[in-house]
């Protein structure tokens, strides 16, 4: 894995918008997986800057999220979908139609998951998925545990993890769903490029096993050192337990 470090977690954000913008300059019909989470707010805040100068235009690109809570629908503010409006699509000229997510209120949620799969497959697969770290080191909602999901499916959120996302939901835990669908462990490892970012001292314990230790479904994160094109990109906090 390649591991960049970076003096802040705006020179991070800065660095990697550049980088997608002269990539969907390259390949205008690109295909991105994305993360929600506050790591990734600097980016999106960055490629918005990137789109309203005129350095990146999205209307040919297509977008995967990586996750998305059981029950609450896009229109919900507290959905994953809500906060990518929020944060990107709204600020964008990503086309709606190319906007991919899963469906929080599915009808049939094995099917759900199917649909995503075949999605993904159909427009020839994730060119770069870009990552978070859970505080537990879950990548989208692939938690830790004795065995882990390889495509899309339905997850059980741990309490560490409820009480993570509690700040979109008035900081109840309690009102935080107990389920969630996500891409599994094989959709996300067959993106030809992965970035995952971790900004912040509270990742640093995480990173430094992701990184430093090994592969284990107790640290699902840990899988990515398997990725034949897999960075790592870290501000000083979160790389500040790594031994080199
Ligand atoms: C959620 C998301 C993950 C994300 C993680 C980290 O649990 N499902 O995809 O990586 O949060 O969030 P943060 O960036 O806020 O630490």
């Amino acid at each position: 894995m390649r591991i960049r470090v970076f003096g802040s977690a705006d020179a991070l954000a800065r660095t990697l918008a550049l980088d997608i913008s002269r990539r969907v300059g390259d390949k205008p019909r690109m295909v991105l997986g994305l993360p929600t989470g506050r790591t990734p707010i600097p980016l999106y805040r960055e490629l918005v800057r990137l789109h309203r100068s005129g350095r990146i235009d999205f209307s040919q690109a297509t977008t995967f999220n990586l996750d998305e809570f059981l029950g609450l629908t896009p229109g919900d503010p507290r959905s994953y979908r809500a906060f990518m409006q929020r944060h990107l699509f709204d600020r964008v000229n990503v086309s709606p139609r190319r906007i991919q997510f899963l469906n929080g209120t599915p009808v049939d949620v094995g099917r759900e998951c199917q649909r995503y799969e075949r999605a993904i497959e159909r427009a020839g697969g994730i060119d770069l998925q870009i990552l978070g770290l859970g505080m537990n080191g879950h990548i989208g909602f692939n938690e830790p545990a004795r065995a882990l999901m390889a495509r899309t499916h339905l997850t059980h959120l741990k309490p560490a993890t409820r009480r993570a996302n509690a700040r979109f939901f008035d900081n109840r835990t309690g009102s935080v769903p107990r389920e969630a669908l996500s891409m599994g462990m094989a959709t996300i490892l067959h993106s030809r490029r992965i970035v995952l970012l971790a900004t912040g001292a509270t990742k640093a314990r995480c990173v430094q096993r992701l990184i430093e230790g090994p592969v284990t479904p107790r640290l699902p994160g840990s899988f990515l050192q398997l990725h034949r094109s897999a960075e790592i990109w870290l501000d000083r906090a979160a790389a500040s337990n790594l031994k080199r």
